[in-house]
């Protein structure tokens, strides 16, 4: 058990190997930072959370025990991602269900890769007239990037590699890890 706390430096998930990409203090600096820019902005407002289920809930619950603002938090649920490609199609397995009309709604991703899913559930929040609408996520592969939403905070630019850890998964697994990984094709 012990031996995913430890910082080891090569992992294997299911049938593959990954290397360390980025550690659990860079991740919390990135998180503080975002953390930071937002209480800056919603000062004095309490912001609606929507963190995107599975892979945000690491990133939502140490970026709301970050934060000084009141806020609220809700979760939706969307699937997209099959083994290391995005699937193309975007189903909708949990809706919403707090009242975003009226509110200032922060998404939060863990990862925006080609931005389908993030797509998807703008184009459902419009029916709920929220106030505005910002999004924060903890990465994003730009070079895969297909959409034109604009991303209000995001923590880090990385290239097109498939990580896990901290929340992101390899067909269902890694997302306990602490440390982000990269694929290791070299083994
Ligand atoms: P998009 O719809 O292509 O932007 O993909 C978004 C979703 O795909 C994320 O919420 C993740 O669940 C998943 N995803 C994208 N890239 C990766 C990755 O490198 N590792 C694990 N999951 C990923």
């Amino acid at each position: 058990m012990l031996e995913l706390y430890d910082n080891p430096s090569r992992i294997r998930v299911r049938d593959k190997f990954f290397r360390l990409y980025l550690s659990r203090d860079q991740i919390d600096e990135i998180v503080s930072g975002i953390a930071g820019r937002i209480d800056h902005d919603y000062s004095g407002k309490t912001p609606l959370f929507l963190g995107i289920l599975n892979g945000a809930f690491i990133f939502a619950s140490d970026l709301l025990r970050k934060l000084q603002v009141q806020s609220e938090i809700s979760f939706v649920k969307y699937s997209s991602y099959h083994g290391m490609a995005s699937a193309e199609t975007v189903n909708r397995l949990i809706g919403l269900n707090e009242k975003v009309n009226g509110r200032d709604v922060i998404i939060l991703e863990d990862i925006v890769d080609t931005g389908l899913t993030m797509a998807k559930l703008l184009e459902d929040l419009k029916e709920y007239s929220p106030t505005s609408v910002k999004i924060a996520c903890f990465c994003f592969k730009k070079a895969a990037f297909r959409e034109n939403f604009s991303i209000d905070y995001c923590g880090l630019e990385i290239p097109k590699l498939f990580v896990v850890g901290y929340g992101l998964d390899y067909n269902g697994a890694g997302r306990n890890f602490p440390d982000i990984y990269q694929l290791d094709e070299t083994v």
